[in-house]
């Protein structure tokens, strides 16, 4: 059994989906079902006997320790988050509360549980944090990828939030001895991403004929990578990744905004042309940048493609019309979402105190 958090955001519910279909193990998915959490994400799983969901806070510590007591995971896989660069620019506290302040009750009663495993199940566990590529801040346009060396320089409330927890993590690890792995993935891109994130966001505004807005002279550089291959770059991590390390997870996709923008407007040209006929393209409209906007992520993937072998197989140009393609194929998901349906039915489903919602699923 393995016990996740945030199952139900975008990588989560991914992770959960590829792990039930490729792996015989059960999965308790432990997600709090903020806006950017939708049990729909998991509608193809939650049926299955190997799946339990728990509606919690990752701050809840009693809620976490009584799980991980009835459960006894033998790995935890971090995923909860906020996660949305805008969002920590106008409201920081959300952030430090979730990312730092959550990420540390996890890790503590993590670690109280971890120490009442015999002495195999404890050396047997892991601890896998996921986190950005966002905690080593921008790149100059001719630098070499980010390694695992490179230096701390988060520029964002929600990239300093992130390199928060990764430093607690790895304090847990060296003082505490706590089995932890940690990730530092580029930007993520495939299906049920939120569309407040720039590729999904860009394909429904471009579905709807509305203003397609690329912040600033959208020469901003990312790493793109599959949601698909980052899911299985963490089974890699933690099935062979040796304790206390990072492994950074690159997409080797490195595009402009712009770039990004004309080829997902190219690709609904053919896929779903416009009824005037005019190109997607005509929608691009540039807006005020961002601030504290970095110009450029990009990840060297040498240290896990060489000693874990990993390396990303989906190259983007493929990735993105396939993405596209999932979100014409699923406008109920893009409707559901848009018209907060989804959060309607959450609130009505998940509105009992946490722990009942877990005995009844128990
Ligand atoms: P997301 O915003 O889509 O999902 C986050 C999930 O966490 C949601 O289901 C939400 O309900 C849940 N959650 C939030 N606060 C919680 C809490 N206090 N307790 C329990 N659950 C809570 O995020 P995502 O894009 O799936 O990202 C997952 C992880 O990957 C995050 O840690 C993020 O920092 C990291 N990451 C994401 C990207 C990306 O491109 N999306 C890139 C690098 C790293
Ligand atoms: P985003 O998806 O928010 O991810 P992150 O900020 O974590 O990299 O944004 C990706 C890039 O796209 C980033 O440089 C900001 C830019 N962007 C726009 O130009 N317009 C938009 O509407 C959004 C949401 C993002």
């Amino acid at each position: 059994m393995i016990l996740l958090t945030g199952g139900c955001g975008f990588i989560g519910s991914a992770f959960l989906i590829q792990w039930l279909n490729e792996v015989d193990e059960p999965v308790v998915n432990l997600d709090l079902l903020t806006y950017a959490g939708n049990p729909g994400n998991l509608a193809s799983v939650q049926d299955d006997p190997r799946y339990r969901f728990v509606h919690g806070d990752i701050a809840d510590s009693a809620l976490v320790s009584s799980l991980l007591a009835k459960y006894r995971p033998r790995a935890v896989l971090h995923f909860a988050a906020e996660s949305h660069v805008d969002r920590s620019i106008s409201g920081p506290l959300a952030f430090a509360q979730t990312n730092v302040v959550g990420t540390l009750k996890l890790l503590d009663a993590v670690l109280t549980y971890w120490k009442t495993l015999d002495s195999a199940a404890a050396a047997a566990f892991r601890f896998l944090h996921v986190s950005t590529d966002e905690v080593y801040g921008s790149l100059d346009p001719d630098a070499t990828g980010f390694t695992e060396e490179h230096r701390y320089e988060p520029n964002s409330p929600y990239s300093a939030s992130k390199a928060a927890s990764d430093h607690f993590v790895r304090a847990y690890q060296h003082t505490y001895s706590l089995p932890t792995l940690t990730t530092n993935c580029s930007n993520n891109y495939g299906p049920r991403q939120f569309p407040e994130k720039l590729i999904p966001l860009m394909i429904h505004n471009a579905l709807h004929s509305k203003p397609l807005p690329v912040y600033g002279d959208g020469q901003q550089i990312r790493d793109w990578l599959h949601v698909d291959d980052h899911c299985r770059a963490l089974r890699v991590v933690l099935d062979t990744g040796r304790i206390g390390e990072t492994y950074n997870i690159g997409g080797r996709s490195e595009r402009s905004n712009m770039a990004v923008v004309k080829a997902i407007c190219q690709n609904l040209d053919i896929l779903r042309p416009r009824a005037g006929g005019q190109p997607h393209a005509s929608l691009i409209t540039h807006v005020k940048d961002r601030p504290g906007h970095d110009r450029r992520y990009a990840i060297d993937d040498s240290k896990i493609s060489g000693e874990l072998g990993w390396h990303p197989s989906i190259v983007f140009e493929e990735g993105i019309r396939q993405t596209i393609q999932w979100y014409l194929d699923h406008e109920d998901w893009v409707q559901s979402v848009d018209s907060g349906a989804y959060r309607r039915w959450a609130q009505k489903h998940y509105s009992a105190p946490a722990e009942s919602v877990a005995r009844a699923v128990a």
